[in-house]
């Protein structure tokens, strides 16, 4: 469940203007690690921690310099500081409902900038995946989402050296982190211009012939992969989008099949158009169709009969006046 979560993370559309995300897991009794967290900027992770890796998160190399060490080691004692907080919560909250085992506990803090130039943040928690409380930092309250949680909501609000570490980070401190982070990683999040390829997968018996158009190694995340038919129109029967996945190494791909009609096979091409903020037009790779096999080789049986029977023909004639001939 706990990999699905951090799946679902990773693939955040987020559009411009930028916003930090944290997100943060404490599990108890799973087989999952006890702590997890992850920042990231718009869809680049900054820091990971895993609790059962035997290593604290690992400096990325874009921040591999005095200046990101320094700004690094302060989101480092933020962040550990708050799997203690995490620790805590997922700790009171199953003895709250008399849970022993295998429970999980979510936050995910956001803050950004509005299209408008103001800024915004939030922050909400899940206990086994369903919305808890959540926490608005405009107006310095806690809401709980469940009748269950009240208990919580009540714990975090009295606590008032916890409630100005909070606000503090999400009026200034998380913003700040926000901005230096952009600043530092201008270079990770360079456009990069997908890699477009087709493969086929030919017909298996009664199956139809398949084209998939794999788009590959592009950064930013959003992308357009549209299958075009006839008169270049956009196809929508037969066209099965995968997701966009990371690829590890900050760039994205995704993959979208077509399933060519059985009546378009041998006289209907299609193209791949693909739209990407890393160009200025578009990339289109066209599958025309091959011409059938079995059409191939009933051409070549025709041919070989018709040349053969020629021969034949020929010979026979050849025979029939060498033999008039000889009668004459
Ligand atoms: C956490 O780290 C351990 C050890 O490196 C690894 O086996 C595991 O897959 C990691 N789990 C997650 C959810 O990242
Ligand atoms: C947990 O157990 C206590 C004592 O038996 C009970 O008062 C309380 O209502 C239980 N909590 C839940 C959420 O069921
Ligand atoms: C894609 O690019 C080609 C060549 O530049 C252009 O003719 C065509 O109109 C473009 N198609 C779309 C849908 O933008």
């Amino acid at each position: 469940m706990i990999t699905t979560i951090l799946i679902s993370f990773m693939q955040f559309s987020i559009v411009a203007p930028h916003s930090l995300h944290r997100h943060c897991i404490a599990t108890q009794g799973t087989l999952y690690p006890k702590n997890i967290q992850l920042v990231m900027i718009d869809d680049v992770i900054v820091y990971y921690y895993n609790s059962s890796a035997e290593q604290e998160a690992v400096v990325p190399e874009w921040l591999n310099h005095p200046e990101g060490i320094e700004f690094w080691q302060e989101v480092h004692r933020n962040l550990k500081f708050n799997r203690y907080v995490m620790d805590t919560a997922v700790r009171v909250t199953s003895e709250h409902y008399n849970h022993s085992h295998d429970h999980f506990y979510q936050a995910h803090g956001r803050c950004g900038w509005k299209s408008d130039g103001t800024t915004e943040a939030f922050m909400s928690h899940a206990y086994d995946g369903k919305d808890f409380v959540s926490f608005d930092v405009s107006t310095r309250t806690w809401t709980a989402a469940v009748s269950h949680a009240v208990f919580y909501k009540r714990k975090r609000e009295t606590d008032l050296e916890d409630l100005v570490r909070l606000v503090i980070h999400y009026e200034s401190g998380c913003i700040r982190w926000l901005e230096k982070l952009l600043e530092f990683s201008v270079t990770v999040r360079e456009p990069k211009v997908p890699a477009v390829s087709l493969f086929e997968r030919p017909p298996h018996g009664n199956s139809k012939v398949e084209v998939t158009c794999h788009v590959t190694g592009f950064y930013p995340r959003a992308v357009q992969v549209d299958w075009l038919g006839a008169e270049g129109l956009p196809m929508v029967d037969g066209v099965n989008s995968g997701e966009v996945l990371p690829n590890g190494d900050g760039s994205y791909q995704l993959r979208k099949s077509l399933t060519v009609p059985q009546e378009a096979q041998d006289t209907q091409s299609y193209s791949c158009l693909v739209l990407h903020s890393s160009i200025a037009g578009n990339i289109t790779v066209t599958w025309a169709p091959k011409k059938n096999l079995a059409n191939v080789l009933m051409a070549i049986v025709i041919i070989v009969s018709v040349v053969l029977m020629l021969t034949v023909l020929f010979k026979y004639l050849v025979w029939r006046r060498a033999v008039g001939k000889s009668q004459s």
